[in-house]
């Protein structure tokens, strides 16, 4: 059985004491759980130190939304990926969405997040995806590429290295409007393809993420392509979150 990851990204969904008293609503709740369950929390910057510490004894990760690639220095407002490595993160989301369109962070940031979490050996989970207009163009493909390509070409990386890489197209984000599963699952074997070709010998698994529910998660974990799934909205409360989690147990055992 292929490990499944379901990693909750929490936005900027919920406040530190929400934060705090989900996750550890959520130690009991994963205790249940079959190994084959990965499970990661992404809170925001301001909880996870605390949600790190609390849930340093139990199976469950911890990661960042964001970091910063330098270290330390004059940079008002950022964290680095080294600062969220000493807290007890085991991953950093890079390159997501609203990171790329909110934030309009660009493929050499991305670049650069990418490069410091492997220095750090923190665990990128790197997120790719296209617009509505690009699906609509024709451009899923070439798109996935280009975010690809600027993030892993000509990395020099021990062949131990273990990476995720998240696909979350754009318009399936936070609108209901999930992507087809045996779609998702289509690029995630291009994606495969793709980061093959730029990388040999590492070791990476593929997320989908964009409107995830109890209803469609098994769709998405049946595809051969796909590790896990990346949740936000459901992911930010207990009873839909636990709901993923029952329906992923369930696939896990058949
Ligand atoms: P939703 O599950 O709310 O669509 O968000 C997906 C996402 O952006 C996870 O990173």
């Amino acid at each position: 059985m292929k490990t499944i990851h379901l990693f909750a990204n929490w936005k900027m969904y919920l406040g530190y004491d929400e934060s705090n008293i989900l996750a550890n609503a959520l130690i009991g709740e994963v205790r249940k759980m079959p190994p084959a369950i990965n499970i990661a929390l992404f809170p925001s910057a301001l909880s996870l130190y605390s949600i790190a510490l609390n849930l340093k004894e139990t199976d469950i990760a911890v990661g960042a939304q964001n970091a910063y690639w330098l270290d330390k220095g004059g940079y008002t407002g950022e964290v680095s990926v080294g600062m969220f490595k000493e807290v007890g993160c085991r991953y950093v989301l890079i390159g997501h969405s609203e990171r790329r369109h909110v934030f309009h962070e660009t493929n050499l940031e991305v670049r650069k997040k990418v490069e410091a979490a492997f220095a750090e050996k923190i665990m990128p989970v790197v997120c790719v995806g296209e617009t509505k207009e690009e699906r609509n163009a024709g451009k899923t493909e070439e798109v996935v590429e280009v975010q690809l390509r600027a993030a892993f070409e000509d990395l020099n990386l021990p062949s131990d290295t273990r990476f995720i890489i998240a696909y979350e197209p754009v318009w399936a984000i936070g609108t209901g409007d999930a992507c087809d599963p045996k779609e998702a699952e289509r690029i995630h074997k291009e994606i495969a393809k793709i980061t093959k070709s730029l990388l040999s010998d590492v070791n990476f698994s593929i997320l989908y993420g964009g409107s995830v529910r109890a209803e469609n998660v098994a769709d998405y974990l049946a595809g051969s392509h796909t590790d896990g799934v990346l949740i936000g909205n459901a992911s930010a409360k207990l009873d839909t979150f636990k709901g993923i989690m029952d329906k992923a147990a369930q696939f896990a055992a058949k």
